[in-house]
């Protein structure tokens, strides 16, 4: 027997309130972590043509942007430098100075904002080194794991002692995270998180991003041989699985949307934290629909980070934070 008309899933579609009774996905500002990138100078403001609508602010214009996050209800920011090209080298030197952009960045926001905003530092060499790839190279321009884990515990320790709550490895080198643990656990830092890029993938949506950290032009080839093969689901478990062994927190997958499934897969198989980073491509396509007069961007917005919520995340890395929290707050 049919079972309409009995049953009309429509009924509880018909009006607002209804809707908004059985919906059960719920996005709020403290779903969000806002990425911003530092650059140097003071009051300076550099647009990014690939990533329209995001700007690099130095040091100060950057703590006003975390003022700004805490008043939205904005509960982390993500920062990357944009690190001056006659510091960059083969083994990325400059993530070591505790007086780089990104330590003067943090400090100069928690002396802004204190606890009330959470500071998630990348943990990769890609900003630094003159080669744009995440790590150190032998002579056959290959990634060597064990030497650029030994550099990503330095980095890891001089954002820790800056002052990061979190460090977040995107490397993609294998044994980084339980290198990392241990290392913070001896120097102090056993309250500084670890959110691990778990599952990252080699991915063609970083265009932009690697624009506004200055990366683009430098790098040569690409970051097949760490970052994850975009045909590849089961891996992302496994990635996950050691990750978590290792002593991360929380985990991440990266691209977001083109990666849902990955997402809900982690979700079913793992009770942990998981995040999704909605990258620089994903905000791209999304400014460049509106431009096109292709969908409305606060539509876009909110449907694309509900998606996340609903496919099992406890937070979401976007460009769109600030604009997301306004809408929802
Ligand atoms: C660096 C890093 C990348 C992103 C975050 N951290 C780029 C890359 O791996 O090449 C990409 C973020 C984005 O595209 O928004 N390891």
């Amino acid at each position: 027997m049919s079972q309409y008309p009995h049953l009309r899933l429509r009924r509880t579609r018909a009006t607002a309130w209804s809707r908004a009774l059985h919906r059960e996905t719920v996005l709020t500002p403290a779903d969000l972590i806002w990425p911003v990138f530092v650059t140097e100078g003071k009051d300076n403001v550099e647009d990014i043509p690939s990533l329209p609508g995001v700007s690099r602010g130095s040091v100060d214009v950057i703590a006003k942007r975390a003022k700004e996050a805490v008043s939205l209800g904005i509960p982390c920011l993500a920062l990357f430098p944009n690190t001056p090209a006659h510091l960059r080298d083969d083994t990325g030197t400059e993530a070591h100075n505790p007086d780089n952009l990104m330590c003067r960045a943090i400090r100069a926001i928690k002396d802004a904002c204190g606890d009330d905003i959470g500071l998630l530092t990348d943990v990769a060499l890609d900003p630094y080194t003159s080669h744009g790839q995440d790590g150190l190279l032998d002579e056959a321009g290959y990634v060597e794991n064990d030497a650029t884990v030994d550099a990503l515990v330095g980095q890891a320790l001089n954002q820790a002692s800056a002052g990061a709550d979190i460090v977040a490895p995107s490397d993609m080198m294998d044994g980084r995270i339980a290198a990392i643990r241990e290392a913070l656990e001896e120097t102090g830092h056993a309250n500084v998180q670890l959110m691990a890029y778990a599952a990252k993938y080699a991915s063609a949506f970083y265009g932009p991003f690697r624009d506004a950290v200055g990366s683009r032009g430098l790098l040569k080839g690409d970051k097949k041989t760490y970052q994850m093969d975009p045909a590849n689901s089961d891996e992302a478990l496994r990635e996950v699985e050691l990750d978590l062994a290792e002593g991360a927190d929380s985990v991440m997958v990266k691209p977001g949307l083109p990666y849902l499934d990955i997402i809900r897969r982690v979700r079913d198989n793992f009770e942990v934290p998981v995040f999704a980073y909605q990258v620089s491509g994903e905000y791209a396509m999304i400014e460049a629909a509106v431009a096109a007069g292709a969908g409305e961007r606060e539509a876009l917005v909110l449907e694309t980070l509900t998606s996340f919520k609903r496919a099992g995340t406890s937070g979401v890395l976007t460009y769109h934070a600030p604009l997301a929290a306004k809408l929802l707050g």
